[in-house]
C-alpha cells in the first residue's frame, strides 16, 4: 500500500526517491514478489480516508502487507489504528532514508505495530520487505 504523494514519483526529488515513475516502481515490486513466490496486489490513495477504508478491507484481502504511507508514517494516528484494527504482518518501507533527512521525518507512527522497517534503500528496500515478509509467512504457515 502506497500513500499520499508517492504517485507522484518521477516528479519528485530524485535525490531522494529515485528516478523510476510510480508504475515503474510497482512493476518492479510485482516482479520482486513474484521472485520469492508471492502474489501481489497494489494499493495508492491521496486521501487518508481512502487508505484506512482499505486497510478496513485487507483482512480478507491478504496475508501479509508492505505499506509505505508516505508523510502519513510521521503524524497519522488514524492509519496506525486502521493498521492494529488489520492485524496482518506488515514491513514498513521508505524510498529514502528516513533517518537523515529532517527531524519531523525520524518519527513513525506506524513502525512498532510493523515487523521491520526497510528505509534508505531506494526500490531494493521492497525485496528486502519481500523477503521478510515471506520469511514470516512461510514460518507461521509452520514451514521452514
Ligand atoms: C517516504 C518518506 C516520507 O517522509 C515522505 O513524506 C514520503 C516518502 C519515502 O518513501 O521515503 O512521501 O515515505
Amino acid at each position: 500500500m502506497h500513500g499520499v504523494n508517492l504517485d507522484q514519483l518521477g516528479r519528485r526529488d530524485a535525490g531522494h526517491y529515485g528516478g523510476l515513475t510510480f508504475d515503474q516502481l510497482e512493476q518492479r515490486i510485482g516482479e520482486q514478489a513474484h521472485a520469492v513466490g508471492l502474489q501481489c496486489r497494489f494499493f495508492h490513495a491521496n486521501h487518508e480516508g481512502d487508505f484506512v477504508e482499505h486497510l478496513h478491507r485487507l483482512e480478507s484481502l491478504a496475508d501479509g502487507l508492505i505499506v509505505n504511507p508516505g508523510a502519513w508514517t510521521h503524524y497519522s494516528y488514524a492509519i496506525r489504528d486502521a493498521l492494529e484494527i488489520a492485524a496482518l504482518p506488515t514491513v514498513e518501507v521508505h524510498l529514502s532514508d528516513v533517518q537523515a533527512r529532517e527531524e519531523f521525518r525520524r518519527r513513525s507512527v506506524i513502525s512498532d505495530l510493523c515487523l521491520a522497517t526497510v528505509s534508505g534503500q531506494g526500490p531494493d528496500g521492497y525485496a528486502v520487505a519481500l523477503a521478510r515478509l515471506h520469511e514470516e509467512l512461510t514460518a507461521r504457515a509452520g514451514g521452514t
